[in-house]
């Protein structure tokens, strides 16, 4: 059942860095076959930062996107909220960094929220939560979900990195309406963590991936209840995953069926169907940590009519988990935020190896 709600997304935006490294590429570098980031893994391409880049100018991009084609009065912003990992500062919150670029002063409440790649998502059920009780007063929050992921040099999770943010006026369910009700589970682990002062991910792989499975299936058990797995998961037009590659995706999704009681053939169905599909552009940037969620959400939402029902599962390390249920709303089959993903795709330079190599290089604090 969706529980219809008279919130959610107004406008979206999205931004995307100025450079990317084929796959292929990294592998050539690594010494790798490259089957193993294309089939093995599912991965295209890695959206990076230019030097001039960083998470706050992909955040303030993807959020002028927004605004823009918001088209309100920026004083009926009431609240700011940025989800990231990628901290800029241990007291000073994001948002302020991407207010102050965008010149925002006024009556808004601003702070960041960080649960691994679950933050975008808290913050954006605050936002719409702040929204239902009545608090907000009819104003709108500007909610960011933006990231760089980057690995140490010739780390396991290096063929995964990627970079992104997504920003959306949350307010008026235009674009989508957002459920009121969710499907939230947490269990404490050290699956991914990155410890204050170092500059990359501590990773225990294997244990990351089943935790994730762990927490897709609990929440997928609680949307389904008592009801039939089948009906309430075709019932989605599409399923959309945190990626934080496509084959974990993919294994994730035939998990949740196989726990559901769905069989094999059923199980590559909805994956092939309901949930492949949503990852075209997750595969075109690579993880976006926060943003790769909303990401997928974006990019299923083009095209869809009025109503048209999806799911949208978040996950964060650490770990946290949640289940959100979406509906299409006017402006959703227009796909007008489309624009910004072939502008960024289209205009972004493509690395050879030796120049990725370089880059890293470059960087201060690799
Ligand atoms: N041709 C085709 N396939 C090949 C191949 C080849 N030549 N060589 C290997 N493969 C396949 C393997 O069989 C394997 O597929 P299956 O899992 O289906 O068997 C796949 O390629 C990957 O191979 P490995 O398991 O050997 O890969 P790895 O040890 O190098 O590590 C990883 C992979 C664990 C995911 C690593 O990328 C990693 O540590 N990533 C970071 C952690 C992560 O992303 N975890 C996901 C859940 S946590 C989360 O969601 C938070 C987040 O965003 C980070």
């Amino acid at each position: 059942m969706t529980h219809p709600n008279d919130h959610g997304i107004e406008a979206l935006g999205l931004a995307f860095p100025a450079l990317a490294l084929p796959c292929h590429e990294l592998a050539a570098l690594r010494g790798v076959d490259p089957a193993k980031y294309d089939k093995g893994l599912g991965v295209g391409h890695i959206a990076l930062c230019a030097p001039d880049e960083t998470v706050v100018t992909l955040a303030a991009t993807a959020a002028s996107r927004a605004i823009a084609r918001w088209g309100g009065d920026v004083s009926r912003i009431g609240l700011i909220a940025v989800g990231s990992e990628t901290a800029q500062d241990m007291s000073r919150p994001l948002s302020a960094f991407v207010a102050e670029k965008l010149g925002l002063v006024g009556t808004y409440r601003s702070y960041e929220t960080k649960h691994a790649c679950y933050g975008g998502t808290v913050a954006l059920r605050q936002a719409v939560e702040w929204r239902a009780s009545g608090a907000a007063r009819g104003r709108v929050a500007l909610v960011i979900a933006a990231d760089e992921a980057l690995y140490a040099e010739g780390d396991p999770g290096e063929p995964t990195q990627g970079a992104g943010a997504v920003a959306m006026i949350v307010g008026e369910p235009s674009v989508a309406s957002v459920g009121l009700h969710s499907y939230a589970w947490a269990e404490p682990a050290f699956d991914f963590w990155r410890p204050v002062g170092e500059a990359y991910p501590r990773v225990d792989g294997p244990k990351s991936l089943d935790c994730y499975k762990r927490a897709a299936a609990e929440c997928f058990g609680q949307l389904v209840s008592q009801r039939s797995a089948r009906e309430v998961l075709f019932g989605y037009s599409r399923t959309c995953f945190h990626v934080p590659f496509p084959k974990m995706v993919q294994k994730a999704s035939l998990h949740v069926c196989e726990t559901l009681g769905l069989s094999a053939e059923e199980g590559q169905a909805f994956w092939a169907e309901r949930v492949e599909p949503t990852m075209g552009w997750n595969r075109e940037t690579g993880n976006s940590y926060t943003a790769a969620l909303w990401v997928a959400v974006a990019h299923s939402l083009r095209g869809m009519s009025p109503g048209t029902r999806l799911a949208a599962f978040s996950y964060g390390s650490g770990y946290g988990s949640e289940l959100l249920e979406l509906s299409a709303g006017p402006l959703a089959s227009a796909g007008a935020w489309s624009e910004d993903v072939e502008t960024d795709l289209r205009k972004r330079q493509v690395l050879r190896a030796g120049e990725y190599a370089q880059l890293r290089h470059g960087r201060s604090h690799v």
